[in-house]
């Protein structure tokens, strides 16, 4: 295929088929900014809410800008890769200040901005200032790699040259705009990555996987992701129905948001506890962490619950909390402070944590 064919059968296409979506046909490169950051996060039907959430309360980006670090985190909990709030946040506030609320218009100029990387450089590009640069993204190289038949390994350095260099060939000079959009609605309703659409596919004739049955072979992707296994030990510390809580620092997952006081080891203590015969609560108070020891020691264990599972992509994590009611004061932890359940309703949390507290502290 070649363009203008590749692109004129694509945008017919999107005409005919796209959703009705509240970023489509705006101009406004920081509602655009805003939807593609959250795509980036999950799909169209769970990233929606967040958008309309974000828009409601952060209706221009000196809104975003001004808003509270916690604040921003709270309304984007559950989105994950929490680092890109933040950096979202660090931006809107560059924008205001250096750029009096207006963004920078070109692809060059946007890539210059923390958190946004070539896709999003150019989808703002493109869709608010009619820019001619193509997005490209894990649903981009699938297209291409399926109708051209491309062999490239998507997970290599030549990837985003072979792919870029084609999608760049393929844009539409007339209107960028709408065919990024296309393709993007494209990799999401019709080339999925399993059980794509082929039988009723615009492309369905000009389509080399199609023709040769490899569209579960094609894009090929050597590289597996690693995914680290967790045990994670969260203490919830209580003390005049309030619970100590901390700000996560930034080195580890779920940068900015709070938790309980956690202890991780490299064993899961339950399948620790049924091997040598002893029970967990033993277990627990041999722990290496002085403040725990200490901590143990002032209270009465409440409850232990059983493991919760929590998948990320590079982590598998399994949590047990354990509830201790203090009996005598304690010296506090650096950072760390006592917060009632009301208190912790507010704070930007891990799902997980969230999960666990609806389930039990009602
Ligand atoms: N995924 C990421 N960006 C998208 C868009 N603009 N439309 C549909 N799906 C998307």
């Amino acid at each position: 295929m070649t363009n203008p064919g590749f692109s004129t059968k694509l945008i017919t296409w999107y005409h005919q088929n796209k959703r009705d979506l509240p970023w489509r046909n705006i101009k406004d490169p920081y509602k655009i900014w805003l939807s593609e950051i959250i795509l980036q996060q999950t799909r169209v039907a769970q990233g929606l809410p967040y958008y309309e959430k974000f828009i409601e309360n952060y209706p221009t980006v000196n809104d975003l800008a001004n808003a509270d670090e916690k604040e921003v985190l709270r309304l984007w909990q559950g989105l994950g890769y929490y680092s890109r709030a933040r950096s979202l946040h660090t931006t809107a506030r560059i924008i205001a200040k250096d750029f009096e609320g207006v963004f920078p218009n070109t692809y060059h100029e946007l890539l210059k901005l923390k958190g946004i990387g070539p896709y999003t450089a150019a989808a703002i590009a493109s869709f608010a200032f009619d820019e001619n640069v193509a997005v490209v993204d894990g649903n981009v190289f699938r297209i291409l790699a399926r109708i051209f038949g491309i062999e490239t390994d998507i997970s290599s350095h030549q990837a985003k040259k072979v792919f870029g260099e084609l999608a760049n060939r393929l844009i539409s000079e007339n209107d960028p705009s709408t065919h990024n959009q296309a393709m993007m609605e494209f990799g999401a309703t019709y080339c999925t990555p399993h059980n794509p659409e082929c039988m009723f596919c615009t492309f369905h004739f000009d389509c080399e996987a199609n023709a040769s049955g490899r569209q579960a072979i094609l894009p090929i992707k050597s590289k597996k992701i690693k995914v680290k296994q967790r045990f994670f030990y969260y203490f919830l510390i209580e003390q005049n129905e309030k619970f100590l809580l901390h700000q996560r620092k930034k080195s580890d997952i779920w940068a900015g948001l709070f938790d309980f006081y956690l202890e991780e080891r490299s064993t899961d203590l339950q399948s620790v506890s049924s091997q040598v015969g002893s029970n967990i609560e033993t277990i627990l108070e041999e722990t290496k962490d002085n403040f725990l020891k200490e901590t143990i020691k002032k209270s009465t264990i409440k409850s232990i619950s059983e493991n919760h599972k929590h998948i990320l992509t590079h982590q598998r994590i399994e949590a047990k909390f354990i509830h201790l009611k203090l009996n005598e004061n304690i010296d506090l932890p650096d950072s760390f402070e006592f917060y009632s359940r009301t208190e912790i309703e507010d704070l930007p949390k891990p799902i997980l944590i969230e999960k666990y507290l609806k389930k039990t502290l009602k």
